[in-house]
C-alpha cells in the first residue's frame, strides 16, 4: 500500500487519528482531527493539540518500547468530551524509523449513557426502598407495641395499604415508560376520539377533584375530534396533566381544558389538534422547567409523595407525545399558575 492510499484510508474513518515521529511530531492528521481539533499542526510537536498528562505519559510508554496502549481521557479543551485514546507503534518489524499512531474516539455520549442508565437504576432503587423500609416496620410493631391495640392496627393496616399501592404505581409507571419506549418508533394507527378520552379521565377523576377542592371546565372547540393515535396512551397523558393540575393547584381553584384546532405548529405538518391544561397554581419557576419531563425529577419531592407521585408522570407523557410526532409545551408563571399544551397531528 502506498502512503497515498494509508491517509485516503485513515481519512475515511470515524475518529481523530495523528501520525508522530520519534519526537512527538505531527507528520499527518485525518478529517476528523481536523475538524475536532483544528488545522494546521504538521510539524508541530502533539502536545499542542491535547495538553493531558494521561495522553502525554502513554504516548512516552510507546516511545519507551511498549507496542500498544489504551486509555480513556476527558479533556475540557476544545469542548468537553470523553475519548478513548489508543497509541500504537506503527513501524513494528517495518525495520523503519519509529512512527505512531494516535487515534483518538469520542465516547462522550456513550459515557452519558452509561451514567444515565446507572442513574436510573439508584433512583428506582431508592424509590422502591422506602416504602418496602415503611412496610417491614409496620409489620414490626403490628407484632410488636400495637399487638393487642385494635385502633393502633386499624391504623397501621391503612398505612401499609397506602405503601404497598404506592409500590404498584411505581411499577405501573416503570412498565408503562418501558412499554412506550420500546414502541417509540412505531406510529400509533388507532382512530381516537380526545373528547370522550378527556370525559372519561373527567368521571375517573371526579372523587379527587372533589377532595382536593377544586372544579374542572372542559371546552371543545372543535367539531371533530377524531385523531389518529392510541387510546391507551392518550388516556395517560390527559389523566397525568389533569391529575396533575389537580395534585398542585391552589386550593379551592378552577382547572380548565381547551381542545380545538390549530395551524403551523412547529414541527407539525397539517392541523395539529391541542389540548390545553390550565391550573391556578403555585406554578413552576423557570430552571424547572426544562428538566420536569426527567424520570424522577420533582419540584418539591415531599409534596410529591405525600400527593401519591411516582415523578414518572411527565416522562411518559413526553415520551407519548414523541411517539405520536406531537409537541408538549409547559408555560407556567410562579403564583399565578401553570398551562401544559399538547399538540397532536390529526393524521399520520
Ligand atoms: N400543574 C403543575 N403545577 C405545578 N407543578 C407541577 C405541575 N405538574 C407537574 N408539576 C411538578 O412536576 C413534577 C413532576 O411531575 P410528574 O412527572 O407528573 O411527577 P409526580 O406528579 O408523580 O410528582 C411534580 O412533582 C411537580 O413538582
Ligand atoms: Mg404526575
Amino acid at each position: 500500500m502506498t502512503e497515498k492510499t494509508l491517509y485516503i484510508a485513515l481519512n475515511a474513518l470515524q475518529e481523530a487519528v495523528f501520525i508522530l515521529d520519534a519526537n512527538r511530531t505531527v507528520l499527518f492528521e485525518n478529517h476528523v482531527a481536523e475538524e475536532l481539533f483544528g488545522k494546521g499542526f504538521l510539524g508541530s510537536d502533539f502536545v499542542q493539540v491535547i495538553r493531558h498528562p494521561e495522553c502525554m505519559k502513554i504516548i512516552e510508554q510507546v516511545l519507551g518500547g511498549e507496542n500498544a496502549v489504551e486509555k480513556s481521557i476527558t479533556i475540557e479543551f476544545p469542548v468537553k468530551a470523553v475519548f478513548n485514546v489508543l497509541v500504537s507503534n506503527i513501524s513494528v518489524d517495518t525495520g523503519q524509523e519509529l512512527k505512531l499512531l494516535v487515534s483518538l474516539e469520542d465516547i462522550s455520549d456513550l459515557r452519558e449513557a452509561e451514567q444515565m442508565r446507572s442513574d436510573f437504576v439508584a433512583n428506582v432503587s431508592h424509590e422502591l426502598r422506602s416504602p418496602l423500609t415503611a412496610l417491614a416496620g409496620f409489620t414490626e410493631t403490628l407484632r410488636g407495641p400495637a399487638k393487642d391495640d385494635e385502633a393502633a392496627r386499624e391504623r397501621f393496616l391503612g398505612l401499609m395499604e397506602r405503601e404497598a399501592s404506592r409500590m404498584t404505581r411505581l411499577i405501573s409507571d416503570l412498565l408503562s415508560l418501558s412499554k412506550v419506549e420500546a414502541n417509540l418508533r412505531i406510529r400509533p394507527s388507532g382512530q381516537v376520539d380526545i373528547a370522550v378520552v378527556i370525559h372519561r379521565i373527567e368521571v375517573t377523576l371526579d372523587a379527587q377533584v372533589k377532595k382536593e377542592k377544586k372544579t374542572l371546565e372542559i371546552n371543545i372547540a372543535s367539531q371533530n375530534s377524531v385523531i389518529t393515535s392510541n387510546e391507551d396512551e392518550l388516556t395517560q397523558v390527559f389523566q397525568n396533566l389533569i391529575e396533575n393540575a389537580v395534585k398542585y393547584g391552589a386550593q379551592v381553584s378552577k382547572i380548565t381544558v381547551d381542545i380545538f384546532e390549530q395551524e403551523n405548529v412547529v414541527g407539525i405538518p397539517g392541523t395539529a389538534m391541542a389540548v390545553k391544561i390550565c391550573d391556578q397554581g403555585n406554578g413552576i419557576a423557570k430552571e424547572h422547567i426544562t428538566r420536569l419531563t426527567e424520570r424522577f425529577y420533582r419540584v418539591d419531592t415531599h409534596r410529591s409523595r405525600d400527593k401519591g407521585g411516582t415523578g414518572l408522570g411527565l416522562a411518559i407523557v413526553k415520551h407519548i407525545v414523541n411517539r405520536h410526532r406531537g409537541r408538549l409545551q409547559i408555560d407556567s408563571e410562579v403564583s399565578i399558575g401553570s398551562t401544559f399544551s399538547v399538540y397532536l397531528p390529526i393524521k399520520h
